[in-house]
């Protein structure tokens, strides 16, 4: 989903020994876990993701965990068009080497991405083991929602039978066939907020000069190096083109995720080029969904007014809803988090940091929302003072502080104060372009 960068770079013939066979040179040795440990692809460590080691949640005295929200990136992906068609530009005119990833598969769900939401599924049972006790699947109790894609819909029907496995009478396995709803991509303002609004489509996807600006400076400062320094090894000419290595990032990183394997791309490159790398996605993520564009803290108002209806409609007893549980994307939890004003930098991200400066790089999509990353919201009430209503916030079960409230159990009037005219927002007429 990065078609929207806007690349400048002249078509030209790679004519590179490493796309001719990528096992060839391993200049660079690297194991899986080390690469995916250094926050440098969206996977998330085997030792998190598939672990059935779960701590049950505790909670105050007097307070009972009333209402689940759960809002979960799809699990791992194949590339998408956009790289594909970078991949077939790095490795023209080389009739033996093929690149592997087809462009008929692309955004599919691999084997691993159909396991993590299932084990997304049996982790929230563990985890919230007396919430879930006894309770019975109903389309009115429990929701499950994704965007229109077939990745997270795939992902949560994965979901759902690690959630529910053994409670239903399908089959020998027992499965449970639950309902997921979705709306059309383009009226989805709560799921895909971005793809529904012509106005961020238009202005902060598409022509955002700032972000245009900071990619062709990252380009042509700190790329460039490392494009004349493979060039010089590997005696390519003309030069590579340094705005082609994010996409010898991203073949790396899709080799991993498909085949396991750091010796081809991922092994023409040290570590600190691939995180300065990564870094240009940063900035890219930073500029489009976060805080590099200001209008993104409003974008993701539907989804808080969705929430607070219904959190509300529950406590006041005009709903049977105890958990909604929703499946989309990494763009879609950046803006989420970016509209409640969470998971910001110290300092607005720019293609002049250095490379010690790109180390503390916190909250972007390859630090912080890994494939099938878990954004929980608790709903809680508590009986020791009028019935106070609390909420709490996770990111794959750290639980973090919303500025403005007083602890990690955040009250509910509060929580509703911070988020403002957010809530009940006019979706249609903020995103109305020109
Ligand atoms: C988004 O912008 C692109 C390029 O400006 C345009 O081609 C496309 O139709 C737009 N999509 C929507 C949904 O506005
Ligand atoms: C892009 O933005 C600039 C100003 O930032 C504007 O002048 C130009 O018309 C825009 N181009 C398109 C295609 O919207
Ligand atoms: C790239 O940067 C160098 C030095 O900072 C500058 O001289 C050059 O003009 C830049 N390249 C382009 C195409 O702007
Ligand atoms: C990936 O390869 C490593 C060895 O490099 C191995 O330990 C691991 O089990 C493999 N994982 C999968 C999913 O095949």
């Amino acid at each position: 989903m990065r078609s929207f960068y806007h690349i400048l770079h002249s078509v030209f013939i790679f004519a590179l020994l490493i796309s001719y066979n990528p096992a060839l040179c391993k200049r660079y040795k690297y194991t899986v876990e080390e690469l995916i440990d250094a926050h440098l692809f969206w996977l998330e460590p085997a030792k998190t993701a598939f672990s059935l080691d779960i701590e049950p949640i505790s909670y105050p005295d007097k307070c009972e965990l009333k209402q689940l929200h759960l809002n979960t990136r799809h699990g791992s992906r194949l590339p998408i068009p956009d790289d594909i068609s970078y991949y077939y530009t790095l490795i023209i005119k080389r009739k033996k080497y093929k690149n592997p990833f087809l462009l008929r598969n692309n955004f599919q769900l691999v084997e691993r991405g159909e396991l993590e939401p299932y084990f997304d599924g049996l982790q929230s049972r563990k985890r919230y083991a007396k919430f879930w006790k006894g309770v019975r699947y109903s389309p009115e109790v429990i929701k499950f929602q994704s965007s229109a894609t077939s990745r997270t819909g795939a992902s949560s029907m994965a979901f759902s039978e690690g959630l529910f496995n053994g409670e239903g009478p399908l089959d020998i396995c027992k499965s449970k066939p639950v309902y997921v709803w979705s709306l059309p991509t383009e009226q989805d303002y709560i799921l895909q907020p971005h793809y529904a609004c012509a106005r961020w489509n238009q202005t902060v996807a598409n022509n955002n000069t700032v972000l245009n600006e900071q990619l062709y400076s990252y380009g042509n400062k700190t790329l460039k190096p490392i494009a004349d320094r493979l060039s010089k090894e590997y005696n390519i000419k003309p030069h590579l083109d340094p705005n082609l290595l994010p996409y010898m990032f991203t073949y790396c990183q899709f080799y991993v995720v498909r085949f396991n394997r750091t010796d081809t791309w991922c092994s023409l490159f040290s570590p600190k080029e691939l995180l300065l790398l990564r870094y240009y996605w940063d900035l890219g993520s930073y500029y489009t969904l976060q805080y590099g564009d200001p209008f993104n803290q409003r974008l993701g108002c539907g989804y808080y007014t969705q929430l607070v209806n219904g959190v509300e409609d529950y406590l006041n007893g005009n709903s049977f809803m105890i958990a909604d549980i929703k499946n989309s994307h990494g763009f879609t939890l950046l803006i989420l988090f970016t509209t409640l004003g969470v998971f910001k930098e110290k300092e607005p991200l720019t293609a002049d940091f250095t490379y010690e400066q790109i180390k503390k790089v916190r909250f972007t999509e390859y630090v912080s929302v890994p494939w099938s990353s878990t954004f929980y919201l608790e709903i809680y009430t508590c009986s020791d003072d009028h019935n106070k209503v609390l909420i709490r916030a996770l990111l794959n079960f750290k639980p973090f502080l919303i500025p403005g409230c007083k602890s990690e159990y955040c009250e509910w009037e509060t929580f509703k104060k911070i988020l403002g005219d957010k809530i009940g927002c006019d979706f249609k007429k903020m995103c109305a372009f020109p």
